[in-house]
């Protein structure tokens, strides 16, 4: 069977700690979207492993397989398998050779969008990870793209990159007007995003950008790592293996679902499991879909936020306090998450998205203790009640949450809880649970306690549901 694992929210939810626990019943961990704007953390026996890329199922030795719905940073891709080496793991990852490679211009690219955007002043940055990933996806929509395949064939590789690399500096030099050779170069938009070394200049040079990626595609070829994906997965789905797919993100920073445009570029809803996999989807749908929720709400980047705790200086104080003992700064930026009550118009839209068989509810331990606790039950917007997200940006931005005031509960010993299972939890908590799966129609599978794997209550195992 497969399990597809999902976020439910605007990504962050934990989804990292539950692969890890349910990758260990699975033979192959599966990404379908999404690059190293990911960040995933994993916490082992004390120790903590922060993958952007590499899927999350490498710590516990289980196969990772990057598939042709991701867009690829090989650089960052060597470094996170470099690094687990020297601590002692041994990663195996396979990379699909349909997947696209996130070039050196992409990235310049997403910080010279994103600046310009911000100069403006219409406040329609998205706030994206700069690592270039919306480029690469345009490329890969446009037919312009550059792909793992490519990397393997020298020759081609040259062809594509002199077809590619003018029109990108084209771009960067007529349309946004940046002189990519002069000093101007260093101080220009989008030099924040410079992958290494400063001479953004390279980024743009067929020379240098093919005898980069020419040495990384041997090393590719060397290591044994590229497949193609939909056959690779077939074959150990024939030998009887258990298939998790790993959502990178979440539901509402999906292109196609989310809060357009302040969204990612791909879509991290359970559909694209089967397209940026290549198995199919009736496959896909005959498993389990488990959306990944944290206990309140955070957000990395610009957009609407109803539920946000940022009204008065109490809210703000509230907020600080979660963030700290939730341990809320971005994986991959380190950016302060913005922070706010449970929103359940989000999960009932994200639960129908994806088909939700079960949800996992993690960061539970962070609530105990507070002096209130709200959830946002539906939304009031120009009179009219809804109970699930609006399409549009500006209708989202005005939507007045109803709120629900629910017990609290008091610290609890998390390690003790997760060994003794769910009755071990105070009542209150127990309750809240119970009121979202309620309210969602959606069973709680898991429930997270802590950061380490095992401070996680397991009600089913999605493996044996
Ligand atoms: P991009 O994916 O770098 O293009 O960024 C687009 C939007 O998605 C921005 O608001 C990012 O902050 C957000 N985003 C991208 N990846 C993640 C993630 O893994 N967690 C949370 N937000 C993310």
């Amino acid at each position: 069977m497969t399990l597809t694992i999902v976020g439910s929210q605007l990504g962050d939810e934990g989804k990292g700690a539950l692969v890890d626990r349910w990758g260990g019943d699975a033979d192959v961990v599966v990404r379908y979207q999404g690059g190293d704007n990911a960040g995933h953390t994993v916490v082992e026996g004390g120790a903590e492993y922060k993958l952007s890329l590499v899927p999350s199922g490498a710590v516990r030795g289980t196969v990772g397989v990057l598939g042709n719905g991701c867009v690829v940073n090989p650089n960052t891709l060597f470094t996170e398998i470099d690094d687990l080496r020297e601590r002692g793991l041994d990663p195996d990852v396979r990379v699909a050779r349909r997947a696209h490679v996130i070039m050196p211009y992409h990235r310049v690219l997403d910080g010279i969008e994103e600046e310009v955007k911000a100069d403006d002043d219409a406040g329609d940055e998205v706030g994206t990870t700069g690592r270039g990933i919306g480029p690469t996806y345009e490329d890969k929509a446009g037919r312009r793209g550059i792909r793992v395949a490519d990397l393997l064939d020298p020759d081609a590789l040259r062809e594509k990159l002199e077809y590619v690399v003018p029109q990108k500096r084209a771009l960067v030099e007529d349309v946004y007007g940046i002189d990519l050779t002069g000093s101007e170069a260093q101080s220009a938009p989008g030099s924040r995003t410079q992958s290494g070394g400063d001479d953004r200049a390279e980024a743009f040079d067929v020379d240098a950008l093919h005898e980069e990626f020419a040495a990384i595609g041997e090393r590719l070829a060397d290591e044994g790592m590229t497949v193609n994906c939909s056959d690779y997965l077939h074959s150990r789905r024939e030998a009887g293996d258990e298939i998790l797919f790993e959502g990178a993100q979440g539901t509402h920073i999906d292109v196609d679902h989310g809060n357009y445009p302040f969204v990612t570029s791909s879509n991290p809803t359970a559909g694209a499991a089967a397209v940026g996999s290549g198995v199919g989807v009736t496959t896909v749908g005959a498993g389990e879909v488990v959306g990944i929720v944290k206990a309140y709400l955070s957000r990395v980047g610009e957009g609407p936020m109803p539920t946000e705790l940022d009204g008065d200086a109490d809210e703000e104080a509230l907020a600080d306090e979660i963030r700290e003992r939730g341990g809320e700064f971005g994986t991959v930026t380190g950016r302060p998450r913005r922070i706010g009550w449970l929103d359940l118009p989000m999960l009932r839209h994200a639960a129908r998205v994806s088909g939700f068989t079960g949800v996992a509810v993690n960061h539970v331990d962070v609530l105990a203790g507070l002096d209130e606790l709200k959830v946002c039950t539906g939304y009031e917007l120009d009179g009219e009640a809804l109970d699930t997200v609006p399409t549009t940006t500006d209708r989202w931005e005005r939507c007045e949450p109803v709120y629900e005031t629910l017990d609290t509960w008091e610290p609890f010993d998390s390690a003790a809880v997760a060994e003794a299972g769910y009755d071990a939890l105070p009542e209150a908590a127990r309750e809240y649970l119970e009121f979202v799966a309620d309210e969602i129609d959606t069973p709680v599978y898991a429930v997270g306690v802590g950061p380490d794997r095992e401070e996680t209550v397991e009600l089913t195992n999605p493996f044996e549901a």
